[in-house]
């Protein structure tokens, strides 16, 4: 356990280079290991969550050398591996391996993970590979053994938005024969669909009566390719919130991911009244990419409904945070799913305000924040192992009042390793206590 704790930190601020993106970086991954020949990926994350990735495509088959900042993957067809695959605390991991292991006829694998990763369901991923033709052992939760087989089709129509979902289907239905489509309600991230371009895939998105459907088309090969991973948008988040709640604060963060389906967080801000700006608009992979720029205004509450979730699904913690600091009350709705998170966040969100002074009313799956424009801090905040819900009230502590501690730092490390040497060169503070 290494508790943390950050201070009043006036003069937050600078420009500051984000590692890769988290989601991009497994996609890049899992696609050049499934593509037989070499890809080449660059600026990779370099957080556990990812190392977990590398790791299992490896223990599959691939064949990944280091060269500089890159990585050289030669994929091939994946063959069952001599033991299990420990997926750490990543669902993505879990999830998308789940469904590539899927289309491949004979191979058997074993999914672990640890504590946190072991109590989050799997049945929205083993439930329609299933019906697709493959086969699990095990229930709704890690250790699961998925079997291959030959796939079918399948028309799936999911209750929530839910990338790792829809990617873990698309992925087994590389290797289906059948017609393959996920529909969502609002669409959840599409980092897979817009690599799968990359990669040659033929695939298509439509607007339907029920939300956004995606399909595979007739080309299914991959073709290896080489990728660049842009900036995370998720690790981004918490230099843009601090810079937005530390009066004066002002951050700039070079070649960002900013793809439209991860973006709700900036917007959020924006609505707020933060100085929020996107200069250099470019496509990087497939990826739209931009240097984001986020300044200190005096924020104002909002009420932001399920349909702005799904881009905002890794920073609705965060913007609780900084619904503390606007004065009068935020809604923040349709938070179901962060009751399945890493850890629960929303309990944790909830109890984590409480334990700084601030106003808090959780209901179902609702939150309502009375911010003020001063917030007491000096709470010890349970974080669970959470990455994002110890980053997120590190930030707290840089503009309340007095010193925010959390009770354990060490899971900062499943997506953002630098975390703390890159806030403290923008001037925060956060120190070990002794
Ligand atoms: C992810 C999708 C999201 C997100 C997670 C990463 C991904 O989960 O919360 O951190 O890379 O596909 P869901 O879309 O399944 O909610």
């Amino acid at each position: 356990m290494s508790r943390l704790v950050a201070s009043p930190s006036p003069g937050f601020g600078g420009t500051a280079t984000l590692p890769g993106d988290k989601s991009v970086s497994h996609r890049a991954l899992i696609l050049a290991a499934m593509a037989e020949g070499e890809s080449r990926l660059t600026g990779l994350a370099d957080n556990e969550d990812v190392a977990r990735t590398r790791a299992a495509v490896e223990a599959l088959g691939a064949n990944i050398v280091e060269d500089g900042d890159a990585l050289q993957v030669t994929g091939r067809v994946w063959t069952s591996p001599d033991a299990p695959i420990d997926c750490g605390n990543s669902g993505t991991t879990a999830r998308l391996l789940m469904g590539a292991c899927a289309g491949v006829d004979g191979l058997a694998a074993t999914l672990t993970g640890d504590a946190s990763l072991s109590a989050r369901p799997m049945k929205r991923v083993t439930e329609p590979l299933s019906r697709m033709g493959a086969r699990f052992e095990g229930g709704d939760t890690l250790p699961i053994t998925v079997h291959g087989a030959r796939l079918g089709g399948i028309d799936h129509e999911g209750r929530i938005p839910s990338a790792q979902v829809k990617s873990a289907i698309l992925l087994a239905g590389l290797r289906s024969g059948g017609p393959v489509r996920v529909v969502e309600p609002f669409s959840s991230r599409d980092h897979t669909e817009v690599m799968l371009a990359q990669f040659g895939v033929e695939g298509a998105i439509e607007e339907v009566v029920k939300g956004m459907a995606v399909s595979l088309g007739e080309r299914r090969s991959l073709t290896p390719t080489d990728i660049t991973i842009p900036g995370d948008p998720s690790s981004a988040a918490f230099l843009w919130a601090a810079a937005a709640v530390v009066e004066g604060g002002e951050v700039t963060t070079p070649g960002i991911c900013v793809n439209a389906t991860r973006t709700g967080f900036l917007e959020a801000l924006d609505a707020m009244g933060a100085d929020v700006r996107l200069d250099n608009e470019r496509l990087q992979s497939g990826e739209p990419v931009a240097d984001v720029t986020v300044r200190h205004r005096r924020l104002t509450p909002i009420e932001w409904g399920p349909d702005h979730v799904a881009a905002t699904i890794d920073e609705l913690p965060l913007l609780a945070i900084c619904a503390a600091f606007a004065e009068g009350e935020t809604l923040l709705e349709g938070l179901g799913e962060l009751r399945v998170k890493e850890s629960d966040r929303l309990g944790a969100v909830a109890a984590g305000l409480a334990a700084n002074g601030v106003s808090v009313f959780p209901t179902g799956d609702a939150l309502r924040i009375l911010g003020r424009h001063r917030v007491r801090g000096g709470g010890t905040v349970a974080t669970a192992g959470d990455h994002r819900i110890a980053m997120g009230f590190l930030v707290l502590g840089l503009a309340a009042d007095n010193p925010v501690t959390i009770d354990d730092g060490s899971g900062i490390a499943t997506s953002f390793p630098a975390f703390v040497e890159t806030m403290r060169a923008l001037g925060a503070t956060i120190e070990e206590p002794a």
